[in-house]
């Protein structure tokens, strides 16, 4: 087949780690006889320096034209001043494009367990998908700033809730059958809205999922306690950007969780869930994993390549399984490989 990517590496570690993601896309595309189209656009803090707008128009009409959005990751010191901050060019697209569901997948490599910080019994099990609001919420409320104070709204729509809920819920459908509803009804309106209208379209459109509503609070205590008995979650913006990086370390590792954020049709934006991690950029210590499956998530979703979504899967969970580690996910004592090294043995695994 033949298809547009529209390829944003963005700052800090995300040339890095996209780059390695586009190479794994050439590897399918040599190996299974597609034709993808890799247009680089500029985004983040790169695109403020570049033009001082962190979404420039150009990028704006290429992700627009494109079958799907592969981005590295934005953000950096550089630019905590009072200027353009470049998480808004990320948010600015994700609002653009229409994007309201953040999938992200969590389910820790039984092999990489060392790395995790969570005893491997409690691990056992675990296979959770956090459905994560994307374009409402906190996020993208009215916002103010005064000398000595400051305001950000957050406000939801039954349109915006029911949407998301309803991806979730056809989600859970074909997992095991489990939702798990995430708020904090005891204190927000917003949040009790959040519960009345999930209720709903859940009982009246997916009666055979078992639904349970928990606060975020507690949420976020069973993610550590109690982690394999989540299925699926669905919540509002800003739970889920808490809760991912919480859940990410019972993978070992936020190198190693993939995201796919997808609005009605099937072009959808896909990065690791990670950040630009200025600390270790340029040094070739980043973990590339969840760039290259957040690539397989693009397969699937927004191409329907379903095997060539597996070839890389499967490849990440050999070189897992034979103790092949970064610098994240590395014992004590054991010399972890580079970004490129581990991208590289990912493309050899895929050409099979
Ligand atoms: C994420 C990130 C972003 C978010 C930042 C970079 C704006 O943390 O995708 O989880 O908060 O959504
Ligand atoms: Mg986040």
């Amino acid at each position: 087949m033949k298809a547009t990517i529209a390829y944003l590496p963005g700052d800090g570690i995300g040339p890095e780690v996209g780059g390695m993601a586009m190479a794994i896309l050439d590897a399918v595309a040599a190996r299974f006889g597609h034709e993808f189209h890799i247009n680089e656009c500029l985004v983040g803090g790169a695109a403020i320096d570049a033009t001082g707008d962190p979404l420039p128009p150009q990028t704006r009409s290429t992700c627009e034209a494109a079958d799907a959005i592969f981005l590295g990751a934005v953000g950096g010191p550089k630019w905590d001043g009072d200027g353009p901050r470049p998480e808004s060019g990320l948010l600015a697209l994700r609002k653009l494009l229409g994007l309201y569901a953040n999938i992200r997948p969590v389910r820790p490599h039984p092999r990489a367990a060392a790395a995790s910080p969570i005893k491997p019994e409690i691990l056992k099990g675990v296979d959770m998908v956090v459905v994560r609001e994307l374009t409402g919420g906190i996020y993208f409320g009215k916002k103010s700033r005064e000398t000595d104070s400051a305001t950000d709204v957050c406000t939801y729509t039954r349109t915006e809730i029911e949407r998301v809920v309803r991806r979730a819920g056809k989600l859970a459908q074909g997992r095991r059958g489990k939702i798990t509803s995430v708020d904090k009804a005891n204190v927000l309106e917003t949040s009790r809205l959040w519960r009345e209208v999930t209720t709903r379209v859940i009982t009246e459109e997916f009666p055979a999922l078992e639904l349970e509503h928990i606060l975020v609070d507690a949420a976020a205590m069973y993610l550590l306690s109690r982690p394999a008995e989540f299925d699926v979650i669905v919540t509002e913006n800003m739970f889920g950007d808490i809760l991912t990086d919480e859940a990410s370390m019972l993978a070992g590792s936020m190198g190693l969780l993939p995201s796919a954020s997808l609005g009605d049709g099937p072009r959808g934006l896909y990065e690791p869930i990670h950040g630009s991690a200025p600390d270790i950029a340029g040094k070739s210590l980043a973990n590339p994993m969840a760039s290259i499956l957040s690539g397989a998530m693009l397969l699937r979703l927004s191409l329907g390549l379903n095997t060539e979504a597996e070839a890389i899967e499967n490849s990440i969970d050999s070189i897992l399984s034979e103790g092949y580690r970064t610098d994240d996910i590395a014992s004590n004592g054991e010399r972890p490989l580079t970004t490129s090294q581990v991208g590289d043995m990912i493309a050899g695994l895929v050409m099979g």
